[in-house]
């Protein structure tokens, strides 16, 4: 039986067509984050699931993850890390090439964030293609990271190609 939190959680996502370009189905976050209970429960299942993993590192993708990672870090007692679009971070970085519909793109990570033997969650807000989730765990274990589990709010399944390395992401509806 699903945890009745997650209707609610659902139901605070504004669903906006032909955003930004015609024929796809925008997934609002900004509503959740206006009705305070449903995102206090959205943080409330991340943190039961891995408060007791271990975890000391939540990094946040950019954009949306920056939402959502801080609080999960704060709660679970581990650090944030950001996980930029290229040429965000002022400091000596590493960064991971992923390929997009069209030409790739790169996400970084400040060099000494994170420790090798570190446990990693990786939090964002969407999983589609999975690109960017693998780019995310494939840059953390470069530095001997240990990426105990992705999660996200949402997911469009029927975008999903990764499979195989993100087989161990969890979204909000399978919690
Ligand atoms: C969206 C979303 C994820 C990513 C998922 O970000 O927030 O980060 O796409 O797609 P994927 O699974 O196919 O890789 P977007 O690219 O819109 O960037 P933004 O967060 O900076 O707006």
């Amino acid at each position: 039986d699903q945890d009745p939190r997650i209707a609610r959680i659902s139901s605070a996502i504004r669903v906006i067509p032909d955003f930004p370009k015609k024929g796809i189905m925008f997934q609002d976050i900004t509503t959740l984050l206006l009705d305070t209970k449903a995102f206090r429960d959205t943080i409330d299942l991340f943190v039961e699931r891995y408060r007791d993993k271990d975890i000391s590192v939540v990094a946040g993708v950019e954009a949306r993850g920056f939402i959502f990672g801080p609080p999960i870090a704060l709660a679970l007692g581990a650090k944030f890390v950001p996980l930029r679009k290229p040429k965000k971070l002022p400091g000596e970085v590493i960064s991971e090439e992923y390929s997009l519909e069209y030409g790739t793109d790169k996400i970084e990570m400040h060099v000494g964030a994170v420790q090798p033997g570190e446990r990693a969650l990786v939090i964002d807000d969407l999983i589609a293609t999975g690109g960017t989730l693998c780019a995310a765990i494939k840059l953390l274990e470069r530095v001997g990271v240990h990426v105990v589990e992705c999660a996200c709010v949402i997911e469009l399944p029927e975008l999903k190609v990764c499979i195989p390395i993100i087989s161990n992401t969890n979204m909000l509806s399978e919690l």
